[in-house]
Parts: structure tokens; C-alpha cells; sequence
């Protein structure tokens, strides 16, 4: 008997945020899934060591620190991807994140622009610079597969939870990804989104306090937060061949929320 194919073997993958959190489980994951992995991040604190930790399991990986707020620098990574490996099979858009709530405001009448206009480059134009070079070199070899992370704060409104500039850019990046996918249909490239909620990452659990955490795990229908690995498990089916006939869909991965 043949032993199986890994379902990423000789494929390009680039996650970006990928030196922490969901992004960090989602690189390993590939990985080990035999792809060659180029994961990144604003900082270069994690990111060294966590390639040196896939490597030694002999997975394929390679730390870049880029900032996906930074037209030249989305611009230069994909080119540098393009020159070492000839091009770029899967992208998955994942940094992100909610800032820090003093910077918020939750409704209109009290959101600071600063917070706004953080929130928007990070989760809305971040994502757009990425997929914008991302595309361009899809189109040049034949297509390719692309998954952003959204939230269920771009589905549904909850005011008491999230705020108004993230869930917006959340929410707006999800019409960009279908329409996305609608365009380049054609060209082979598919572009999809998973929408967690909250999700029990190595820094939710650190610094959540135990009343934070049990309030969002009673949040959802499953009575718990998701772990990175179900994020994870959705985004490489997402970018599989298996999903060859998805694409401008966003699937929640969220314990049932979305349905409520
Ligand atoms: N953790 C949750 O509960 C949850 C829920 C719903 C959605 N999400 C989404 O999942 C994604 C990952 O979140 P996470 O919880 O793993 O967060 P995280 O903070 O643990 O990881 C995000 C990573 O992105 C990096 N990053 C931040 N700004 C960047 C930039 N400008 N350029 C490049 N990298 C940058 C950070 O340094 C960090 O390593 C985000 O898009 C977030 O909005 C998270």
C-alpha cells in the first residue's frame, strides 16, 4: 500500500499574522500538511523561533516580517514569493484583530476617528492590499486559492460585544471577498472567508479573565469558544481541492452563533 498524499505537498502557501494566535496554528498546519509555508508578521518577537520550531519537524517554513497595512511592503512580499518559488498556490489574509477598546467606541456617536481609521486599514484595507498582489500573481500562473479570516461581528451586530469599526471592516471585507470571487471565477482563483467567534487562542486564554471567558462561551449554541484548530481545519478544506466548487462563501466556524 502507497502511503497517501499530504494535501499540500509542493504547494505555496503564505498566512499572514501567522506568528501567533489562529494564524500560528493555521501555518503549522499547512505545513504539516506538506506545503512550504510562508507565514508573517508585524513583529519579528515570535516569528523566528516558531519557524525553527516547524523546521526541526522537517515541514518546510519561512518567517518574513511584513505589515499587511504597508502597500510596499504587501507589494515586495508577494514579488519576493514569486522570485524564490515561482509562484503562490494559497494566501490566507488573517491579520487582524480588535484594537484596543479605549481606541473604539461602540456606536457612531462615540468612536473616535483614530480607532476608525486603525481599524479600517487593519481589517478592511490590510486585506485588500494583500489579495490585490495576491490576484495579480494568481492571474499571471492560472489561478490559486484564497481564505481571509472575517468574524461573525461582520455578520451579525452585537453592540454590547464588538465595536462598530471592526465589525464594519469585518463586514466590509466580506462583500470585497465575494467580489472577489465573482471576478476571478473565471481565472481559477477562489476567494472564501471563515468567521469565527471567539476563539481560546494561547492570548485569549492568557489574558481573558475567567468571567470574560465563560461569558463568551455562553455566547454560543456549543456552550464553549472554538479552538484555533477548527479555524484551521475549515481554512485548509477552504484551499483544498476538495473545495473546488466553493468559492464567495463565508462559513462560520463559531459553535452555531450565527444561526441564533
Ligand atoms: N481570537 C478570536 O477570538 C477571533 C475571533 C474572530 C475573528 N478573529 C480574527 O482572526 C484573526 C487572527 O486573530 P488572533 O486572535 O489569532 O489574533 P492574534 O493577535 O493572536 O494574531 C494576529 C497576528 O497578526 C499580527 N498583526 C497585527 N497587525 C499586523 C499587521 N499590520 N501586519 C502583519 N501582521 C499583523 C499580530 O502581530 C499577531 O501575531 C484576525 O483577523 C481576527 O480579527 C479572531
Amino acid at each position: 500500500m502507497t502511503a497517501s498524499r499530504k494535501r499540500y505537498e509542493n504547494k505555496i502557501v503564505l498566512v499572514t499574522g501567522g506568528a501567533t494566535g489562529i494564524g500560528k496554528i493555521t501555518s503549522a498546519a499547512f505545513a504539516r500538511e506538506g506545503a512550504s509555508v510562508v507565514f508573517t508578521d508585524l513583529s519579528a518577537e515570535h516569528g523566528p523561533a516558531f519557524e525553527a520550531q516547524l523546521r526541526e519537524q522537517g515541514w518546510q517554513a519561512r518567517f518574513v516580517q511584513s505589515d499587511v497595512t504597508d502597500p510596499a511592503q504587501s507589494e515586495g512580499l508577494i514579488a519576493d514569493i514569486a522570485q524564490r518559488h515561482g509562484r503562490l498556490d494559497v494566501a490566507v489574509n488573517n491579520a487582524g484583530g480588535i484594537l484596543a477598546p479605549d481606541e473604539l467606541g461602540t456606536g457612531v456617536h462615540d468612536t473616535l476617528e483614530e480607532g476608525w481609521n486603525k481599524n479600517i486599514a487593519l481589517n478592511l484595507s490590510g486585506v485588500f492590499l494583500g489579495m490585490k498582489y495576491q490576484i495579480r500573481q494568481m492571474l499571471k500562473q492560472g489561478g490559486g486559492a484564497i481564505v481571509n479570516t472575517g468574524s461573525i461581528a461582520g455578520l451579525i451586530v452585537d453592540v454590547d460585544f464588538t465595536s462598530l469599526s471592526y465589525s464594519t471592516a469585518k463586514a466590509g471585507m466580506i462583500h470585497m471577498s465575494k467580489w472577489a470571487a465573482v471576478m476571478y471565477a473565471k481565472n481559477h482563483i477562489r476567494v472564501n472567508v471563515v468567521a469565527p467567534a471567539a476563539v481560546a487562542t494561547e492570548a485569549t486564554k492568557a489574558f481573558l479573565s475567567d468571567e470574560m471567558k465563560s461569558f463568551l462561551a455562553g455566547q454560543s449554541p456549543m456552550q464553549r469558544m472554538s479552538e484555533p484548530e477548527e479555524i484551521a481545519n475549515a481554512t485548509l478544506w477552504l484551499c483544498s481541492d476538495e473545495a473546488y466548487g466553493v468559492t464567495g462563501v463565508t462559513l462560520p466556524v463559531d459553535g452555531g452563533i450565527a444561526a441564533k
